[in-house]
């Protein structure tokens, strides 16, 4: 096997104005950047515009650009907010978009809401085995009432920070041992 490193993306999982989603990604890949274990990159499905899936003929270039970032990476890091006990309608749509290049890759999940975007994550799970994608067992869970300053600055607990890095060892183990896969 090659000795290359692995090219790991921090999906942000929401599109709305006033979004939450890029202070816990850039948490997590300025944690991940100290670990010099593997090419973290924060990937925000807002950049490709995707239409809802099947509303339009597919020709938008957003969509072929999304399968192609998806295809270059080796696994995933699912920034998971919890929209009525489940994920964003943007992320699900986004997971819909692409199929083959999920597969045969790993995922870890951090996720935040009221209960830690537990309910969320767990549906994000059966999606991904779907999709072939392992989810690893180990996932910070962040309470919108203690690591967040009024439901809005993020301020996480210090605890995190260790589950952040042993998710991050199963995802660079397992994406690693499924590139014979792929
Ligand atoms: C449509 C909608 C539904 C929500 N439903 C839940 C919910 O079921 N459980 C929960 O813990 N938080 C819920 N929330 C709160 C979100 O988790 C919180 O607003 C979070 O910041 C959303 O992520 P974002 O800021 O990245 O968009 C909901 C928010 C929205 C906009």
């Amino acid at each position: 096997m090659s000795n290359e490193k692995l090219n790991i993306g921090i999906i942000l999982g929401s599109t709305r104005d006033g979004r939450l989603s890029p202070q816990v990604g850039q948490w997590v890949k300025g944690i991940a950047d100290q670990r010099d274990d593997a090419n973290y990159e924060i990937v925000d499905i807002k950049d490709y515009e995707l239409p809802l899936l099947g509303t339009t003929d597919g020709t938008e270039p957003g969509i072929a650009k999304w399968n192609e970032k998806v295809d270059s990476l080796d696994g995933f890091v699912f920034v998971v907010q919890e929209y009525n006990h489940s994920i964003s309608a943007a992320l699900k749509n986004a997971l819909d978009f692409v199929r083959e290049p999920w597969n045969n890759k790993a995922a870890g999940i951090v996720s935040y809401g009221s209960t830690g975007g537990a309910r969320a994550a767990e549906h994000l799970r059966g999606i991904l085995g779907e999709l072939m994608v392992a989810d690893v067992r180990v996932h910070p869970t962040l309470s919108l009432f203690t690591d967040f300053e009024n439901f809005q600055t993020f301020k996480p607990a210090e605890l995190h920070l260790e589950n952040v890095n042993e998710m991050l060892n199963q995802v660079n183990a397992w994406s690693g041992a499924l590139k014979t896969l792929r």
